[in-house]
């Protein structure tokens, strides 16, 4: 049972975590990183599940890590537990995650849509690093995913003056994929994510293993493992029917096998 989000598994083949937490405009505390990494390695781990789906409200997506709760921690405290350290599950989630942003992405909230792999935006989104404000600085990964997504030049003048962007702004940027209606991000999420878990689930997730190890790895390593992964989908009945269904004009028929 969970508290601070609901999850719904659409027979389409995606599932749809809903951050619920409204009072504090879906504000990240213990609970929550708690209910959204269990929820996502059970999805991950659920053979009807393809693709996962993370939103929030029309009014926040999420407005960051919860500050009331962390204020009064020491330094001992924030070490010892490795405070948000548990968002690493994240990264270890090994089907796409699509986020549909509305509202108010800041800080934590902001992180954590860059932590997904697919970053869709309503109209009235808007990003934002403004830790500075409260004297420290992004501890989910922002100071790294940011400058990956947008460049040092956008990434430090968010992080050192706390500015929010808004949707065409990151767009613009590279830090979102597209921009949607507000009153239409949800349906047209969900028409993204039907049409993703449609495809082979192994190719897709070979797609995001292979994007993300651009992150980490050298050009040249990097286009080596694409091409093993590559030579790995003709181990699939899905490459054989893919290929087999182009040549003979007809839609394929995925197995995910
Ligand atoms: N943590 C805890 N509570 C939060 C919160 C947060 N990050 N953001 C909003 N809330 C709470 C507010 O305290 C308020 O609660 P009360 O009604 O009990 O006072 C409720 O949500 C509604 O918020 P507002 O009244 O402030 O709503 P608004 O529409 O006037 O303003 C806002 C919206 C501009 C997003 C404003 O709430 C705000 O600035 N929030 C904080 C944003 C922020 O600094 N985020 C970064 C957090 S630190 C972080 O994320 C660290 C990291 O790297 C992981």
């Amino acid at each position: 049972m969970t508290e601070t989000l609901r999850v719904d598994r659409d027979p389409a083949g995606y599932a749809l975590v809903t951050l619920d937490r409204p009072k504090a405009l879906n504000a990240l505390n213990l609970q929550t990183l708690n209910e959204v990494v269990t929820a996502f390695a059970e999805l991950d781990a659920d053979p009807s599940v393809s693709v996962i789906v993370i939103t929030g409200s029309e009014k926040a997506f999420a407005a960051g890590a919860d500050i009331k709760e962390m204020k009064d921690i020491t330094f001992s405290e924030a070490y010892a537990s490795d405070w948000f350290a548990g968002w690493d599950a994240v990264k270890r989630v090994r089907k796409p995650i699509i986020a549909a942003v509305s509202g108010f992405a800041l800080g934590g909230g902001c992180e954590l849509a860059m932590m997904c792999d697919i970053l869709l935006a309503s109209d009235t989104a808007k990003f934002g690093q403004p830790e500075i404000k409260l004297g420290v600085l992004p501890g989910m990964g922002g100071s790294q995913r940011l400058t990956r997504a947008v460049g040092k030049a956008k990434a430090m003048d968010m992080c050192l003056t706390g500015r929010t962007i808004d949707a065409e702004e990151a767009e613009r940027a590279g830090l979102v994929s597209r921009i949607i209606p507000a009153d239409e991000l949800l349906d047209e999420t969900k028409k993204i994510a039907t049409e993703v878990a449609g495809m082979s689930t192994p190719a897709t997730m070979m797609v995001k293993e292979s994007i993300n190890r651009s992150f980490e790895t050298s050009l040249s390593e990097g286009i080596l493992f694409e091409r093993r992964v590559f030579h790995a989908t003709f181990a699939t009945h899905d490459q054989s029917e893919g290929m087999a269904a182009f040549a003979e004009k007809r839609k394929p028929n995925f197995t995910d096998s």
